[in-house]
């Protein structure tokens, strides 16, 4: 018997600028929507994903994809923070995303990161994707750190929804977003196993200050150390979408 040994990769599709790399992402999840109305999906925050939100939202509008039946699952937020606190990353989605695409409020499910008992609140938050049968999309951004939702440097390929302690880096990134407000230390993550059971996975970066992070999850080693790596676990179900700045080191 001969053994053929298949060393995949996962789909790099690399466009000349950020607005392509958001219609690209866009594309995605309404396609993914068109075929299956009430996916479960779930999308990054930051910078990088807010012209993807645009053009789905003005896909909505134009009548070119329903959002009335898309369950939209929150993947990380600050520890005591909530849609009720500004600087959250809940109320930053429902404020870019969420309301102006018209999605129904119940069927937004945010992390619960008030809980008395945080822990056991973020197992039940796995369970419910669980039950809800798995994710049927994910799109991710990237930290300057390899941070994929807060899963941060250290996080375990198989990794759950957690509480995470976050990095001085992740602080740091995060300090601009609080403006001067103390920014939380700790942060609810769902995990990168949760992430790599998911249907289909995009990761999208721009611009030359993810270059480097880049080349590091797509060229080195797998390794906890840049959590984005992990993504190459699963080849056959991943697409990165960069922009010719993000890929110049690849
Ligand atoms: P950014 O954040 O899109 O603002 O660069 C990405 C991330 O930290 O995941």
């Amino acid at each position: 018997m001969v053994g053929v040994m298949r060393m995949t990769e996962p789909e790099i599709i690399v466009v000349p600028d950020a607005a392509a790399m958001s219609q690209h992402a866009a594309d995605e999840v309404t396609a993914t929507l068109r075929r299956k109305p009430g996916a479960a999906i779930s999308l990054p925050t930051g910078s990088t994903p807010e012209g993807m939100y645009d053009q789905i939202a003005q896909s909505a509008r134009n009548g070119e994809v329903d959002l009335s039946q898309v369950q939209l699952y929150c993947m990380d937020e600050y520890l005591g923070k909530s849609g009720n606190d500004d600087n959250s990353l809940t109320s930053l989605l429902l404020k870019h995303f969420v309301v102006p695409a018209g999605i129904p409020l119940e069927h937004f499910h945010t992390l619960p990161t008030l809980d008395p008992d945080v822990h056991a609140a973020a197992e039940r938050y796995e369970n419910e994707i669980a039950a809800a049968g798995g994710l049927d999309l994910v799109v991710l951004g990237i930290g300057g750190n390899g941070h994929i939702a807060y899963n941060e440097p250290g996080s375990a390929a198989g990794s759950r929804t957690r509480v995470i302690d976050l990095t001085p880096e992740s602080l740091a990134q995060a300090d601009d977003y609080f403006a001067g407000k103390p920014v939380p230390d700790k942060a609810m993550t769902i995990g990168v196993g949760t992430l790599l059971d998911a249907k289909r996975i995009i990761l999208i970066a721009s611009g030359a200050g993810k270059a480097e992070i880049m080349r590091q999850a797509l060229r080195e080693p797998m390794s906890a150390d840049v959590p984005a790596s992990w993504l190459r676990l699963a080849p056959e179900k991943v697409t990165v979408i960069l922009d010719e700045a993000a890929a110049a080191l690849l």
